[in-house]
């Protein structure tokens, strides 16, 4: 690295405190010299303090225009991703930006092109593709270990619903968790999806249909490549984060397993019980976030592509779009990009 990258954080909420720490602790290429948000806790304050982190602001504009930073982490509610990445950019900011870019198709293909026309960098904050599981099925399908790609299997259930607030504005299942989960097929198999057909219920908490969305569903997609898909998520698994995946071809297949916090096993005369999955993605994906701030940084010290794009947040919403018509119409769905 031949220089410290200046960074600011705009939000210091749940995802903020995860990055922050990421940088203080594990990043040394960087240091974040300020952060903004409006509505600022106690205990925010509290790890700024911790964290050194030298100035605190109630507006974000104060750190999209300090001439002193490189580049901005946007880690405020989803609504306000599009805006802020758009004015980051035209101040010569470097943009991490937090999934997702937008709910709207058209806002995020405006805010690519305002990205591009700033000539700034834009990263997008798919922190699965850093993760050493997903990251060793990638491989595997990449040097044809496994021959060539027939199918991608996804399982990705979450411990516990949300609040039913956070449930009525994140867009819905399919564009709040499921779009990690289209991003990781999409770089699992370096294809786009070409058809999609997506079963949703409300199996687990009756008040998620009021709020206008699905707490389970099942997703089978074509890729343009010829291979196939299929992801199946829940928001509340009873034994822990389910985080599994695997990539199956000619040659073989290759499985990953839950991280567990040890893998000591008791075996007893009922039987025989292990560890479950770490508790859910703060600890389960500790060392992927650590990653792609690293990979952020490093794309901006070497000006190298960044490892997750402007297409990359568009298309895994146009995905998550396609999902939506294809469980009101009963019907599969082609994606348009
Ligand atoms: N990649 C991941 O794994 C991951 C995980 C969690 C959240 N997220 C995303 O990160 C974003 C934030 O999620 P969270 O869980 O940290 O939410 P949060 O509610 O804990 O934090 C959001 C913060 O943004 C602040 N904020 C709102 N408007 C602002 C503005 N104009 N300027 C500055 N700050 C503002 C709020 O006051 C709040 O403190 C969401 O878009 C979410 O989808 C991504």
């Amino acid at each position: 690295m031949s220089r410290k990258i200046k960074l600011g954080i705009i939000g210091a909420g749940r995802i903020a405190h995860v990055h922050a720490k990421s940088i203080t602790f594990h990043i040394p290429g960087a240091a974040i010299k300020s952060i903004a948000d409006p509505y600022m806790t106690k205990e925010a304050e509290r790890w700024i303090s911790d964290f050194n982190i030298p100035n605190l602001s109630k507006d974000y504009r104060d750190v999209i225009n300090d001439t002193g930073i490189d580049a901005v982490l946007i880690c405020s509610s989803t609504d306000t991703h599009a805006p802020i990445t758009r004015e980051a950019a035209a101040a010569g900011k470097h943009v991490f930006c937090e999934k997702p870019i937008d709910l709207n198709i058209s806002e995020i293909r405006k805010t690519i092109d305002a990205v591009d026309k700033a000539g700034v960098k834009l990263q997008v904050g798919f922190n699965r593709r850093f993760d050493h599981n997903f990251m060793a099925l990638k491989k595997a399908v990449e040097d044809k270990t496994i021959g060539d790609l027939h199918m991608i299997k996804i399982t990705s259930r979450d411990p516990s619903p949300p609040p039913i607030e956070y449930v009525k504005v994140s867009g819905g299942l399919f564009m709040d968790m499921t779009i990690h989960d289209f991003d990781v097929v999409r770089f699992l198999s370096g294809s786009e999806v070409e058809e999609i057909f997506a079963y949703g219920d409300v199996l687990v908490d009756r008040s998620v249909a009021d709020a206008g969305d699905i707490d389970s569903a099942v997703v089978s997609m074509k890729l343009k490549n010829g291979a196939m898909a299929v992801i199946d998520n829940s928001r509340k698994a009873c034994y822990g984060y389910d985080q599994r995946g695997e990539v199956f071809g000619s040659r073989g297949a290759v499985v990953t397993a839950n991280d567990t916090p040890h893998t000591g096993i008791f075996f007893g005369e009922n039987g025989v019980v292990a560890e479950k999955p770490l508790h859910f993605f703060l600890e389960r994906y500790r060392e992927a976030y650590i990653n792609e701030i690293n990979s952020f940084v490093e794309s901006i010290d070497q000006d190298s592509t960044v490892a997750a794009g402007g297409i990359d947040g568009l298309n895994s919403v146009i995905i998550a779009s396609a999902a939506r018509d294809s469980m009101k119409s009963g019907k599969s769905v082609k994606v348009l990009y």
